[in-house]
This record gives C-alpha cells, structure tokens and sequence, in this order.
C-alpha cells in the first residue's frame, strides 16, 4: 500500500452524558499512542464548545471551523501538543453546528479523508448526547468508544447512546471505557450488566445485539481535575500514577484490536 492510500483506524471518543471524561481521555490515549511510535492526531469535534485546546494549553490562532469555511488551509490549523500528537482544535461559541447541512457534511467528509492518508489513528473527540453532529462523526468512525463513569445516570445515557448509534451504522461492536470508578473491577462488572440491558432490548429480526468491547476501567483521582486545572497531560506530569498505567493499557488494548481488526 502506498503512502496517499494507506488509511488512518478512526475512532470517535463519545458519551450520552457530559462531563464523563471524554476530552481528557482522547488526549492522553494519544499521548499514549504517540509514545508507542502512531502518528496520531485528535479532532475536536465539540465544535461550538470545543475543550481540547484549552486542557492541552495550546492557543490555537485559527480552527476547524475556518477549515470547513475555506478560509485557511488545514496546515495551517493542526498543532502539535506535548507527548507528539497533533491536534485539529474546534472553535468555541459557535451555534452552526446544531443541524449539518449536506454540504458541511460533505466537506467533512472529505476533510477526514485527506487527514486518513496523513495518520495512523484519527480520534474524534465529540460532544455529549445524541446530537446530528455527533451522530455524523460517530459516522464516519471505523470504531466507537462510549465513555461512562459508574452512575446510574451516565449509565442510562450511556446504553441510549449505543442504542442509537450503533443502529444508524449497523455496528456490532463498540468499545466501551468506565471513567472514575470507586472500586477496581467495577467496571468489568458495569460491562456484563450494560451488555445483558443491550442483548435483552437490541436484538433485531435484521441484526444482533452490538458486542460491548471492554476496554479498561479508570480509577477516580484527585490528580486528574489537578492535572486539567494546570493545563497539563497527566501522561506526562505523572505517567507511573494508577490513572495515566489504566490509560496507557486501554490505548494498548485499543491499538491491539484495530490492528487485529485491519487484519
Ligand atoms: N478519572 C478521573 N478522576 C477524577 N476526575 C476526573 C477523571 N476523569 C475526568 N475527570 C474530571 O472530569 C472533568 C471533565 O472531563 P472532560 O472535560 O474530559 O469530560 P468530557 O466528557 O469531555 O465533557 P464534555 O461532555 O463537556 O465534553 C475533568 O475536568 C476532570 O476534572
Ligand atoms: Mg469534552
């Protein structure tokens, strides 16, 4: 395979319920990619209220916002955070983005298809809930990771999630992480009881119920909201903490499975 037509594994990092985790995730399973030799690039898709940035610490001068209007070049929008990954930063305070016309969808397209060629892994890093926008970056996606922390809240918004995107892209499987669990092996525990929810209530006459992929549990710590507070990756200010060695061995587990998958 050459080099214009080798293809990046997409992936879109999603949640039904805010807050869960999914921005500081995207950034430091990149960083984790990025030190194990993958080009990597995230993408913030919370375009309108975009995040990436400002955890990174990067003062982005233009986004993907002017990308999708023509006004610069996309070489001139990517920026290259701390650990080696690059980052295509969104744009805050911007309401187009509630409804997609076909031509957004389109140019969007075509933008990912131009970064494929460029990476080994594109991350699209999106907003909460079950938005046209997430809708259509979930999409594009060869796999899908749904983040949730153990309440029954993010849980319930989390199986909503599934519920919807894995039917729109007929998916049989998607990956799932439990952020900020209390106690190790919840969640293993919250995998079986979200997949036994899924195969009682979608299964289809077309269809399986979608396999839920555990890819790791990360425990609640302190360090993490001190970490995003100094604007800094925890990956870097302390890789050998039990968060930044869950992280490193879900982007361990994530890479594995899309190789074996490319297979
Ligand atoms: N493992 C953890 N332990 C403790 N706090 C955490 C953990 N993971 C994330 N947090 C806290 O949760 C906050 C929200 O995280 P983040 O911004 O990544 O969520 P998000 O899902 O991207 O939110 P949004 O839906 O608004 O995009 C972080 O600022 C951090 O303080
Ligand atoms: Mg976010």
């Amino acid at each position: 395979m050459n080099e214009a037509s080798r293809k990046a594994h997409t992936i879109a990092v999603t949640s039904g319920k805010g807050g869960v985790g999914k921005t500081f995730l995207s950034a430091n399973i990149a960083a984790a990619l990025a030190r194990a030799g993958r080009r990597v690039l995230v993408i913030d898709a919370d375009l309108g209220l975009a995040n990436l940035d400002i955890i990174l610490n990067l003062q982005p001068k233009s986004t993907l916002h002017d990308v999708l209007n023509g006004v610069v070049e996309l070489e001139d929008v990517i920026l290259t955070a701390p650990c080696g990954f690059s980052v295509l930063p969104a744009g805050s305070g911007i309401a187009e983005y509630a409804r997609l016309s076909g031509e957004l969808r389109e140019r969007m397209r075509m933008l990912l298809d131009r970064l494929g060629s460029r990476y080994d892994c594109l991350l699209i890093d999106t907003g909460a809930g079950i938005t046209d926008l997430v809708q259509y970056a979930a999409s594009l996606a060869d796999e899908l990771v749904v983040v949730t922390t153990p309440e029954p809240t993010a849980l319930a918004d989390a199986y909503a999630t599934i519920k919807v995107l894995s039917a729109d892209c007929h998916r049989s499987r998607v990956h799932l992480v439990i952020n900020q669990v209390r106690r190790p092996g919840e969640g293993v525990t919250l995998t079986k009881q979200l997949q036994q929810v899924v195969d009682r209530f979608l299964t289809s006459a077309e269809a399986p119920p979608p396999q839920l992929g555990f890819l790791g549990e990360i425990p609640h710590d302190a360090d993490v909201p001190a970490a995003v507070r100094s604007r800094r990756l925890l990956l870097e200010s302390s890789p050998g903490s039990p968060v930044s060695l869950a992280i490193t061995g879900i982007a361990g587990r994530l890479s594995r499975q899309l190789l074996a998958s490319a297979a």
